[in-house]
């Protein structure tokens, strides 16, 4: 039930001899023109595109004026034709479309008035490509990328990586999805063309004059930012015409802080054939599915044998526990147990306008059958063979490398730290190549008895403890990993309930929904690319409030 001293107990021993964190001073002179970037020679890419980030104005809603953004423009200079899909009259930038092998360079131009640099969340690249903070370019500049797409066949997500301002970049509309194939996802009847389609999920709030509102303040960001409107592909209250066949819809959380507990209205189970990044060894089948900003789920949606005219309703079905005691606490004492569309527990956190709140039920988009056909492929027994990893392919499955989540007053932090671009503790340096065992654990620095039950409001509104203990999607840069473990702990049983059927852990991952107690196991392979990778909390007002740090691979 409460917070686990041994978690605490190992964090400390390893704080003890790492905390004489190494300095890399030269990282403090990013940002004054030493990490200026060009094309290399010898470098033969197979893609060239140019992405440009620039305010534009879009048709977000339907009439009245059009909403300012900020957009990824592009144009491809090489490569094949369907590489890059552009989403019309829309924020999202284009749709990338990758082949394993390909070489790719892009170049980055900021047009904003504000510094920027774009991370490819899910893709397996050098330092350098990453979108690391260090890079970051001003208005004017250029960055150019250059990488091989190492990544099996799965779904990405680009965005802005613009520290401390990530979370306001990607919400004005600098984000897009990525999806690679290869050789064996090609092998698979999957669905193709038409019937593979994306799914970003987004939330977010306009005011009357169809332009975005963000956060105000502080308190809002401890939470997170959580909109009204929900955003399916850039575009509110969306109606996907259907045929009465399978199709594959690549889900991608690109939502600053909201939760999806994605779930048909009718109680029909879901079944994903991928996670974050890769194809599933075999389709797994939910009652619903947790979907946590920075995941991706491939989704596969079978209407056969619906007939002309049906109607589904893809929900986000309601949960609980996600959010810190305290606010569900405030929420109770203002008398409203019911968690539907008018819910506006955020209120009382300082945030403007009336927020859903996290886990509330509401639609996400309709599916309506407008053709019967019979040329459905079939849901294969099983999609890809992949190594499964353990304990005994990590050479420290006995000291696991900790990734402690706290919470201070605006202090969202990781290992008791927050981020600073030129420090790693010893424990983050990590050789080239090696295989590790990362435990994701909660430590509030509680002592166990102190969540007592009507003391949490003693610290006041942002008291610490476990009333400042909430889910937080925890994302690592570089390769993919494995989740070995996932217990439970420090949630009520009957709110542990309303989510514990949605976790899809048997794929390759590199963001894992962490709730409130849970400790997570993963396994991870650190090979290919020495230099700093980021690991951050994917709730975006964490991660810019400092809930990241990094590795460095040496
Ligand atoms: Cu999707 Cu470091 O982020
Ligand atoms: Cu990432
Ligand atoms: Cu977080």
């Amino acid at each position: 039930m409460t917070i686990n001293n041994k978690n605490r107990r190992q964090f400390l021993q390893h704080t003890a001899v790492g905390l004489a964190a190494a300095a890399f001073p030269g990282l403090a002179l990013a940002n004054k023109g030493q990490f200026k970037s060009h094309a290399t020679r010898g470098f033969n890419p197979d893609v060239e595109m140019e992405i440009t980030a620039r305010q534009g104005y879009v048709p977000v809603l339907r009439g009245g004026p059009h909403t300012k953004v900020q957009k990824y423009y592009s144009k491809l200079l090489k490569g094949p034709k369907d590489t890059l899909q552009h989403l019309k009259s829309n924020y999202l930038g284009p749709i990338i479309n990758y082949e394993k092998g390909q070489k790719v360079r892009i170049y980055f131009n900021n047009a904003l008035s504000e510094p920027s640099i774009i991370h490819w969340h899910g893709l397996h690249v050098p330092q350098k490509s990453d979108g690391h903070p260090m890079y970051t370019i001003q208005p004017g500049e250029q960055f150019v990328y250059e990488f091989e797409v190492m990544n099996r066949a799965g779904t990405s997500f680009y965005h802005s990586h613009t520290h401390e301002l990530t979370a306001e970049q990607v919400y004005k509309g600098l984000a897009g999805i990525i999806t690679v194939t290869d050789d064996e996802e090609k092998k698979l009847d999957l669905p193709r063309g038409e019937y593979d389609i994306p799914f970003v999920l987004q939330d977010r709030i306009f005011n009357n004059r169809n332009q975005l509102q963000y956060l105000r303040g502080m308190h809002g960001r401890m939470s997170g930012f959580l909109g009204d409107t929900i955003l399916v592909n850039g575009k509110p209250n969306v109606e996907f015409t259907v045929k009465s066949r399978a199709y594959r819809f690549r889900a991608l959380n690109g939502s600053n802080s909201r939760i999806y507990k994605l779930g048909w209205g009718d109680g029909t189970p879901l079944t994903a054939i991928g996670t974050d990044a890769g194809l599933l060894e075999k389709p797994e089948t939910r009652p619903y599915i947790m979907l946590a900003p920075g995941e991706r789920i491939d989704l596969w949606l079978d209407f056969s044998g619906r007939s002309v005219g049906e109607k589904l309703v893809m929900y986000s079905l309601p949960y609980t526990g996600a959010m810190p005691p305290m606010i569900d606490r405030r929420k109770k004492s203002k008398g409203g147990s019911s968690r539907g569309m008018g819910d506006s527990m955020m209120g009382g956190m300082g945030m403007m306008g009336s927020g859903l709140a996290q886990g509330a039920k509401f639609p996400i988009a309709s599916f309506k059958v407008t053709e019967t056909v019979s040329d459905s492929p079939r849901l294969p027994k099983h999609l890809v063979n992949f190594e499964r990893l353990s304990e005994s392919d990590a050479d420290n499955a006995h000291h696991p490398l900790p990734i402690a989540i706290s919470m201070k007053p605006m202090r969202p932090m990781l290992n008791g730290k927050s981020y600073s671009i030129d420090r790693v503790f010893d424990f983050e340096r990590v050789s080239l190549g090696s295989v590790k065992k990362i435990k994701i654990f909660h430590d509030h620095g509680m002592k166990k008895g102190e969540h007592g039950k009507d003391k949490g409001m003693a610290g006041g509104m942002m008291g610490g403890g476990m009333m400042m203990s909430m889910a937080h999607p925890i994302h690592l840069h570089g390769q993919q990993y494995q989740i070995i473990s996932r217990k439970p702990g420090g949630m009520r049983l009957d709110e542990y309930a309303t989510v514990k059927d949605g976790f899809i852990d048997s794929g390759w991952k590199d963001t894992v929904l962490v709730m409130p107690g849970e400790e997570i196991e993963i396994i991870k392979p650190f090979q290919d690319y020495k230099g700093f990778f980021l690991y951050h909390c994917h709730n975006l007002e964490h991660e810019d409030l400092g809930m990241m740090r990094q590795f460095y691979i040496y």
